[in-house]
């Protein structure tokens, strides 16, 4: 399994000849490397409605017809825009032929924004549990430090975990370290910073925090072979 960062919360994996994209928000996204013109994605997966995840979603899954799988809000609301959606919820999970996909709690917001200035309500936002291959990735979408990441670890043990440390809108770089510690991921790759002035951090400085757990900061287009 190939899995790939591209900037902000841009996960890529590549499984099985599937490619399944996490919070693809490229156009506008200053640190990816991707290009709207060259993601081929079967699946986009969404940790919640905000513009910095959902992103490109539309235009994507219109054109490649993906499958899009987020909680049933925002399933919901991509439905009725002409997308392929499989909804899903806290806690809930679902073999697809592709993999595994649950959703896990998340501590954070989710809405839409419209022309008119309304919000329209985005459910509950979650984490993301991808399975398959006998290896577990953890992407955390956004959320604050939670205790019962213990929990999700144990239940699951995983072998990479994608953590916010931009801090702001999410976990700071010592709130995710924490985070690290309760996981127990073989490998934790942070992510959700340098995007915006509000959520600039070092990386390495998140690194040097963890103490038993292997970081490592993957560049926008780098990736890891498990
Ligand atoms: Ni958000
Ligand atoms: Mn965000």
């Amino acid at each position: 399994m190939k899995i790939s960062y591209h900037g902000h919360s841009v996960v890529k994996i590549e499984t099985e000849g599937k490619t399944i994209l996490i919070d693809p928000f490229i156009t506008g996204n200053q640190l990816t490397d991707l290009k709207v013109g060259d993601v081929k994605p079967d699946v986009i997966i969404l940790s919640h409605g905000h513009d910095d995840h959902v992103g490109d979603t539309v235009e994507l899954a219109k054109k490649h017809n993906s499958l899009v799988i987020a909680n049933f809000e925002v399933a919901t609301y991509l439905g009725w825009q002409g997308v392929k959606t499989h909804g899903m919820h806290i806690g809930g999970a679902y073999q697809f032929d592709f993999g595994r996909v649950k959703l896990t709690q998340a501590f954070h917001g989710s809405s839409f924004e419209t022309e008119d200035k309304q919000l329209i309500d985005g459910g509950m936002p979650a984490g993301i549990l991808f399975m398959n291959e006998g290896k577990t990735i953890y992407h955390a979408g956004d959320t604050g430090l939670f205790s019962d990441m213990k929990l999700i670890g144990e239940r699951h043990p995983l072998d990479v975990a994608f953590l916010p440390i931009g801090d702001n809108f999410t976990m700071g770089p010592e709130d995710a370290a924490y985070a690290a510690q309760l996981l127990k991921a073989k490998i934790v790759v942070p992510m959700h910073y340098n995007t915006f002035p509000p959520i600039k951090q070092d990386p390495h400085k998140f690194i040097q925090l963890l103490e038993a757990q292997n970081g490592q900061v993957l560049q926008p287009g780098e990736y890891l072979e498990i």
